[in-house]
Parts: C-alpha cells; sequence; structure tokens
C-alpha cells in the first residue's frame, strides 16, 4: 500500500486563516496560515491580550513569541531574541513590572534573557547553575503568585529534584522556595486556586507521552504532597506533556487551562499542542483535565463551550468496499475520557445517547475504503479560505500499528492523506477534528481508508460537521 502515496509530505498553503476552535492535537496555524511554532512554551496575559511565548522546534530553538484575544486566533510577532538559539522552554516572567525577562535552558544552564519592552529586543543577561546548590538543570516552569506578587522559576533539575526558585526583583535566581525530592519528574507548573498550590509535572519518558501527574501544597515552601494522576492514565495525558497552567479569570467564571506539548517521535516542528480546561477541586486537592475534541474558552467571561453538531453521517450511508460490512455496536461513554461524550448525553437529556446501539462499518483493513458522498460544505469562502472541521468518528484496534487516511473531493489528485498530518489524536481518540476545505453546497465526497500492518483494523461511525458559530 505504500504505493498510494507520494514520497514527500504534502503540504497545503493557507491564506487568511481564522480558527474558531482550540482543538487538541490538531495543526494549528497563525493568521497567515503557518503552523504555530512555539514549543515548551507559555502564554501569558497583558490587558485583554494574550501572548504565547514557546520555542521554535523549526528554527534553533530561538524564543518566538504570538498574541491573540481569543487565545484561538494567534498573530506571529516573530523572534524575540534573533541571536539566542538553543533555548529550550522559554518562559516569561516580568519580576519587578519594568523589565521583562525569558528564562530558559541552554546547555543544563539557566539562560535568561531581558528586554526594556514586552516584545522583542530580549538579549542574553545571564548563563549559569541553579542557587543554592549549583545544580545544573533541564525543563524550565514558570509561575506569577498574586498573593505575594512574586515570580517563580520552576526547573527539573539535578537528581530529578524538581526546584522552584524565587525570581528576584532584578531578574536574577534567588533563593530556593522549595523542591520536590521523590520520583523522576520533570517538565513543571504550577496553577492556585482557593490558597492550593498544585504542581504538575510529567513523567521522564523522553517524547513519548506518559501520564502528567500533580502534588498539592498550601505553600509554595512545600511540603509537596502527591502524586495524583490528573488524567485516566492510559491516556498518557491525552498523548501530551505538560508545559504551563494559566487561567483566564471572566466576569463568569475563571477558568485554568492545562498547556502540553504534542511531540512527534522526534520534538520537531511537527508536534503539536493539547491544550484543555482544568477542572479544580481545591478542598479535595484534586485537579483533573476535561477532555474535549473541541472546545474554546470565552476570554472575557471565562465560559467554556463546544461546537454544536450541524449535520452527521453515519456508516450506514456509506459506500463500503472490503471491511466485514455494518453492525449495530453500542456507543458508549468511555470512563473518565470521553467527557465529549457525556456533554453530548447530559445536553440530550436522556441516558439513552450514552447506550445508543450505533451502525458501524468494523474490520476495515489495509486497501479497504469507505466513501460519504452528499456531504453538505458550508463554502466558508475568504473569512477562513474555505476550511471547515470535520470530526471523523471511528477506533483503530492498534495506534501503532496503521493509520486511517483520508481524500477529498479527489483533492490532491487523490492522494490519500493520513489523519495524524492533521491531528496527533488520530488513533487515540475516537472523535478526531481535521480541518478540511469543503465545496459549498451538497456535493462533496469524503473517503476514508485504512492502511497498516496486516493486523490493523479500524472500525468507522461516520463524520459529523459543525456550526461555525464565529
Ligand atoms: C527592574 O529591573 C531592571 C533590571 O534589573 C532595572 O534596570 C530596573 O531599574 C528595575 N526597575 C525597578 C522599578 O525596580
Ligand atoms: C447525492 O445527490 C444527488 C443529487 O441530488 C442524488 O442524485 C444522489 O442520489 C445522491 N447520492 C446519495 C448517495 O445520496
Ligand atoms: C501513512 O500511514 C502509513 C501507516 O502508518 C504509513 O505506512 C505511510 O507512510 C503514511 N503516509 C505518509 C504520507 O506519511
Amino acid at each position: 500500500m505504500k504505493s498510494l502515496f507520494l514520497p514527500s509530505a504534502f503540504t497545503v498553503l493557507h491564506t487568511a486563516w481564522s480558527a474558531s476552535w482550540i482543538v487538541p492535537g490538531a495543526v494549528w496555524y497563525d493568521t497567515t496560515g503557518k503552523k504555530i511554532d512555539a514549543h515548551g512554551g507559555g502564554v501569558v496575559q497583558r490587558g485583554s491580550t494574550w501572548y504565547w511565548i514557546g520555542y521554535s522546534a523549526s528554527d534553533n530553538q530561538t524564543p518566538l513569541m504570538y498574541q491573540s484575544t481569543d487565545l484561538v486566533n494567534w498573530e506571529n510577532l516573530g523572534k524575540q531574541a534573533p541571536s539566542v538559539t538553543g533555548m529550550w522552554r522559554p518562559k516569561f516572567a516580568s519580576p519587578n513590572g519594568s523589565s521583562f525577562w525569558l528564562y530558559g535552558q541552554q546547555d543544563r544552564n539557566a539562560l535568561s534573557l531581558s528586554s526594556s519592552q514586552f516584545v522583542g529586543g530580549y538579549s542574553q543577561k545571564a548563563k549559569g547553575l541553579l542557587p543554592p546548590n549549583k545544580y545544573s538543570y533541564s525543563d524550565t516552569g514558570m509561575f506569577y503568585d498574586k498573593t505575594t506578587n512574586i515570580w517563580y522559576l520552576l526547573t527539573s533539575a539535578d537528581h530529578n529534584t524538581v526546584q522552584i526558585n524565587k525570581i528576584n526583583s532584578d531578574g536574577s535566581i534567588g533563593s530556593l522556595a522549595s523542591s520536590l525530592t521523590k520520583g523522576a519528574y520533570e517538565a513543571p507548573g504550577i496553577l492556585e486556586s482557593d490558597g492550593v498550590y498544585f504542581l504538575i509535572v510529567s513523567g521522564k519518558t523522553g517524547y513519548r507521552a506518559n501520564a502528567n501527574q500533580a502534588f498539592w501544597s498550601t505553600s509554595l515552601a512545600g511540603p509537596w504532597t502527591g502524586p495524583a494522576d490528573i488524567a485516566p492514565a492510559a491516556e498518557k495525558t491525552y498523548n501530551s506533556q505538560n508545559t504551563y497552567e494559566f487561567v483566564v479569570k471572566g466576569t463568569q467564571a475563571t477558568t485554568h487551562i492545562y498547556m502540553g506539548d504534542a511531540w512527534d517521535s522526534k520534538g520537531t516542528a511537527a508536534s503539536n499542542y493539547v491544550w484543555l480546561p482544568v477542572a479544580v477541586d481545591a478542598k479535595n486537592r484534586k485537579v483533573t483535565l476535561q477532555y474535549h475534541a473541541m472546545w474554546k474558552v470565552d476570554a472575557a467571561t471565562g465560559v467554556v463551550s463546544y461546537p454544536a453538531t450541524r449535520k452527521r453521517y453515519t456508516a450506514a450511508g456509506a459506500e463500503v468496499s472490503g471491511g466485514w460490512g455494518l453492525v449495530a455496536k453500542t456507543k458508549r461513554c468511555f470512563p473518565g475520557d470521553d467527557v465529549d461524550c457525556h456533554v453530548a448525553a447530559a445536553a440530550s437529556n436522556t441516558r439513552q445517547q450514552q447506550h445508543q446501539r450505533k451502525p458501524m462499518v468494523h474490520r476495515l483493513r489495509t486497501g479497504d475504503e469507505m466513501t460519504f458522498r452528499n456531504v453538505t460544505g458550508l463554502g466558508l469562502g475568504a473569512s477562513s479560505s474555505g476550511y471547515e472541521w470535520v470530526s471523523v468518528l471511528y477506533t483503530v484496534n492498534d495506534a501503532d500499528a496503521g493509520e486511517a487516511y483520508i481524500k477529498v473531493n479527489g483533492e490532491h489528485q487523490g492522494v490519500p492523506v493520513n489523519l495524524t498530518e492533521y491531528n496527533s489524536r488520530a488513533g487515540h481518540h475516537h472523535t478526531v477534528p481535521v480541518r478540511l476545505r469543503l465545496d459549498a453546497g451538497d456535493l462533496n465526497t469524503i473517503t476514508l481508508g485504512a492502511v497498516g500492518t496486516e493486523g490493523f483494523e479500524m472500525e468507522v461511525e461516520g463524520l459529523e460537521l459543525y456550526h461555525e458559530d464565529e
């Protein structure tokens, strides 16, 4: 089946890109249509604008900044320190309010940059080991404690210690606030709610995702209690690794947001992002990621919302070549992981939704295809280049053994595109939103196929289209 695919990776030229949802794992584009390249980063708010600073995986780990007013459409503000390379996981701080700093790891040292302005103009200020014990360090995290007006640098240092150091008002790295010495953890971030601090960390498995966990304390001086899972362990943090936590404090709700990186196997620029709202139960010292295939948060009100389904196309209405045919299967909400399902069930006000028997085409194997005809596109036109979200509802028996591919209206001369090229969650979740160009009207054709090893099988429930309610 390899011959089906062109050797070179396919690329799409996007223009005037506009996005309407946060879609964990999907390829996210900036406002010019370029893939967002801000890995290991963090998001800070200034006024009504949000700034996302991370490192460029395509350009020697130099810090890049993006800005947004809705946390969905991001404008690239470019390199922040053009002469700085090899700076991993840059995080922003403003320790005295009138100077601007980026901290990150370079050669296992803490590298700090500063600028007299917030955007751009950053240059190296210091590079060194961590006080008080001259530890070398790896991952960088950052936390601003509003109760004391102090910024804290979080690091995973020597001997697997997660260290929390104050940042002095002159930008130098100050005294140790506390450290977490049990276990082997990295990629630290902190969120605070009702006086309880949650320190979120990942395990150490390189670029392979693991079950990230949280420790808690009522003081940044520790001690830290835990760990507890922040998501069902088997989900491996929805195939992501923590990089930062931030909060949208709106007029109606306070929404904490987990920012994770969905690394590819080598941490290249093909890596994507997983952002999710976090349910915080300060009283019971528990934080839980709320998984949604698509969501957004209103930056003014803080309220989280989900797209409404416009149309569904079920497997029963598709033309199938191959596979073992149509079977009715009970679609149920999977424990923990499937918040979407529970939300849909709650919204429909019936329990049936959770236990409805749905027709699915099962045992699609390499070479088998199914085609949905007469799919209604919105023809979005210039406002978003005609791209719209389409979820493919399917499961596979083994995400490492093969993939689902998709063809739209014979696009790219009928060259199939693996869904993983559009969304890192492909194969790992049963709702996989991908952004496609559909023609306006009812005559779009979408073909899905399976490609993989001999034992690879997939089972398809259908397609889901959404209202673009922007
Ligand atoms: C803030 O820190 C910078 C860098 O150390 C320094 O130049 C500036 O004078 C400080 N400003 C205040 C208000 O402390
Ligand atoms: C698709 O629409 C065309 C034109 O309305 C119609 O003739 C055809 O039967 C439809 N095909 C399917 C599979 O629904
Ligand atoms: C699509 O996935 C299959 C199965 O994993 C793989 O063999 C193939 O190389 C992939 N195609 C592209 C273009 O990446």
